[in-house]
């Protein structure tokens, strides 16, 4: 792994460590919940840009789509439907917002799962993906996420974590 690799790497596992583990499952706020899964993804597409190796990028291509792929199903439908159901104009355009960033995620996933790994279009798409990503994430952590503070109350982002917990569990993974 390059030295900024490194770097990203051991900061994202000192943030996690901050983030409690001690929450029963249904307990947790989506939002910490959310964040969690966040920081595993963005780990993984920090190793598949870092590897060069056809094997290795391939095994972290599936870790990604297992990981991504019911997060985001599952986000859009306990998430952001949730925001485009609400009067506030701002929130509906969040959650259109993050359809659309997902959707453009699928295609680079579907892009990669083309592509042969040991090339340099897979290392590009790689990069692509971790771009879009890294971006979608930052959007969501600040304005979805004051979107959903200031409409739902403690008690109904337990249990949208819950809806969301059992909304994964229902996706199918697609090769
Ligand atoms: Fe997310
Ligand atoms: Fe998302």
């Amino acid at each position: 792994m390059s030295l900024a690799g490194t770097i990203r790497t051991t900061a994202r596992r000192a943030q996690s460590a901050l983030t409690p583990a001690t929450y029963s499952q249904g307990d947790m706020d989506i939002l910490t919940k959310l964040k969690k899964e966040h920081r595993e993804v963005q780990l993984l597409l920090d190793k598949l840009v870092d590897s060069e190796r056809a094997a290795e990028r391939k095994s972290l291509l599936k870790q990604i789509k297992g990981a991504l792929v019911p997060h985001s199903r599952a986000e859009e439908k306990v998430v952001y439907d949730a925001l485009r159901a609400l009067r506030d104009k701002e929130a509906k355009q969040d959650g259109e917002e993050g359809y659309l960033e997902h959707g453009l995620a699928d295609r680079m996933l579907a892009t990669l799962g083309k592509a042969s790994a040991g090339t340099v279009e897979f290392a590009a798409a790689a990069k692509v993906l971790r771009e879009l990503l890294n971006h979608h994430i930052r959007e969501e952590e600040s304005s979805i996420w004051s979107d959903v503070k200031d409409n739902f109350s403690d008690e109904q982002r337990e249990q949208m974590n819950r809806d969301f917990e059992a909304a994964k569990k229902k996706v199918r993974v697609p090769q």
